[in-house]
């Protein structure tokens, strides 16, 4: 236990590094291609029902379990969990989440120096007058370390390198760090996103290309949101959107209990976890919806985006989309896309390292650099072979192991601490604690049962992938 008595400088910078922490890649990247790839407005009903039922229950286990952790000096969830439950196991179950957080953030710091070096890319221009297959063969090279515009051997290297010591330097200023980043990349990200947001729905079909003439923007959005009710059957569209839900709110890891660890006692974390909660929705639905989708149907036809739907989009053809704009607002394009995307993650990132650092803290009593440094020396370990190996699948790997089963089952861990061994009285009154707001009590039952149903309904659904996954089918 540390005796570290921090907390957040204001209430602003709180809902912003809270925002910041969801508000992620997941919301510009992942969500467009499962949104597409599970049918377009078939998704949206069983992904905003599901963030009612488990992401709003989750959000509130998260901030209450962190408050009430902080209250006794606690700020990692091993710890954390510890004053919760008797039993070492559940100090366990929180070195299982940050691990998690650990094994994310190697990947996705990856994904983050990319956005760095694009947004580089598109100042000098190197994309200029490249055609569509000359920018997707350009992130091939990129990531295969084959080729370097810039003259840098190893240029993914390099900048995952960069990324990851930036990183590490915020996280060794604490939280004050933390905030700072996020009051200046969230309003960032949210001007960037609207101006591209904006540029999209004027593009109607005016811009379409002669290969593709009855391409339109429109189409990209009305996919997204014209409502598909026969999808309410279809278990994969649900488990689709589960998986969504988690990854894009942050939840399942212990991120969350690190940061409300700072919270005061006295602050509304009811009012603070819908808000935040809101907010990642809004850009993610909203913004995250009305820019890659509608830009690549707008030149590439609607067809081409549904065939095409992937990781890909953002990085292989964006650049060449943005050079439709011209030499100047196309290299805009870039560093308004590309920097959105880098503000995206490193709220994200720091969020994601503050567990690790959190814990060293609590268990070791090192001081936040010395922890914070430990954490760059750790990714650095770890993530390293996500940038080496990328092309043999070792980032999908990760992605598959922390970002999609673990988050599944340190959830429902942690609601069974919260709802049934904790006691689900006492954790509604910890997170009613302070709160200005009134929240139905009828999520009182839903944390109580429907959310681990669901949460156990999604594990035991992906068993049959990860039993192929084991036996390597
Ligand atoms: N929510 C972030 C995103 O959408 C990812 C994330 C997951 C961040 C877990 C922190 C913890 O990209």
């Amino acid at each position: 236990m540390s005796n570290n008595t921090a907390s957040w400088g204001s209430r602003v910078g709180l809902i912003l590094a809270m925002a910041g922490n969801a508000v992620g890649l997941g919301n510009f990247l992942r969500f467009p291609v499962q949104a597409v790839e599970n049918g377009g407005g078939a998704f949206i009903i069983p992904y905003l029902i599901c963030f009612l039922v488990m992401g709003i229950p989750l959000l509130f286990i998260e901030w209450s379990i962190g408050r009430y952790g902080g209250k006794f000096g606690n700020h990692s969830t091993p710890y954390i969990l510890d004053t919760m439950a008797k039993g070492r196991v559940w100090k366990y179950i929180g070195v299982f989440g940050i691990f998690t957080n650990v094994a994310v953030i190697c990947y996705y710091v990856y994904i983050e120096s990319w956005t760095m070096s694009y947004v580089l890319h598109s100042v000098i221009g190197t994309f200029t007058g490249m055609s569509q297959a000359e920018t997707a063969e350009f992130f091939n090279s990129y990531v295969s370390l084959t080729e370097s515009t810039l003259g840098i051997p190893f240029e993914a290297v390099v900048f995952y390198i960069i990324c990851l010591i930036l990183n590490t330097y915020i996280l060794s200023s604490g939280l004050k760090g933390i905030e700072k980043v996020a009051k200046i990349g969230m309003p960032m990200l949210i001007i960037f996103g609207a101006i591209l947001a904006v540029k999209a729905f004027t593009l109607g079909d005016a811009n379409a290309s002669p290969e593709f003439p009855n391409a339109n923007a429109w189409d990209g959005l009305n996919f997204l949101w014209t409502p598909q009710y026969e999808s309410l059957l279809d278990s994969k569209v649900w488990l689709a959107a589960a998986g969504q839900v988690f990854f894009t709110l942050s939840v399942g890891m212990g991120t969350i209990h690190c940061y409300a660890a700072y919270v005061r006692s006295k602050d509304d974390i009811a009012l603070n976890s819908v808000s935040a909660g809101f907010m990642n929705e809004f850009v993610e639905v909203v913004l995250g919806g009305a820019i890659v989708i509608p830009i690549a149907a707008g030149y590439l036809g609607l067809d081409w985006v549904i065939n095409n739907a992937g990781f890909g989009m953002a990085f292989q053809t964006m650049p060449y989309l943005f050079q439709q704009w011209g030499q100047v607002l196309g290299a805009v394009g870039g560093v308004l896309w590309f920097g959105l995307l880098f503000f995206a993650g490193i709220t994200s990132s720091l969020a994601m390292g503050t567990p690790w650092v959190g814990f060293m803290k609590d268990e070791f009593n090192w001081s936040q650099k010395k922890s914070a440094i430990s954490f760059g020396v750790l990714v650095a370990i770890f993530g390293l072979p996500t940038v080496f190996f990328f092309t043999q699948g070792v980032f999908d790997e990760y992605d598959y192991w922390a970002g999609t089963i673990s988050l599944v089952i340190f959830a429902l861990l942690e609601t069974i601490v919260f709802a049934w061994i904790f006691g689900i009285n006492k954790g509604w009154n910890e997170l009613m604690e302070g709160a200005d707001i009134k929240i139905t009590p009828i999520y009182k039952y839903i944390i109580l049962i429907v959310t681990p149903l669901l949460l156990i309904w999604v594990f035991a659904s992906n068993i049959p992938d990860i039993y192929d996954k084991i036996t390597h089918k």
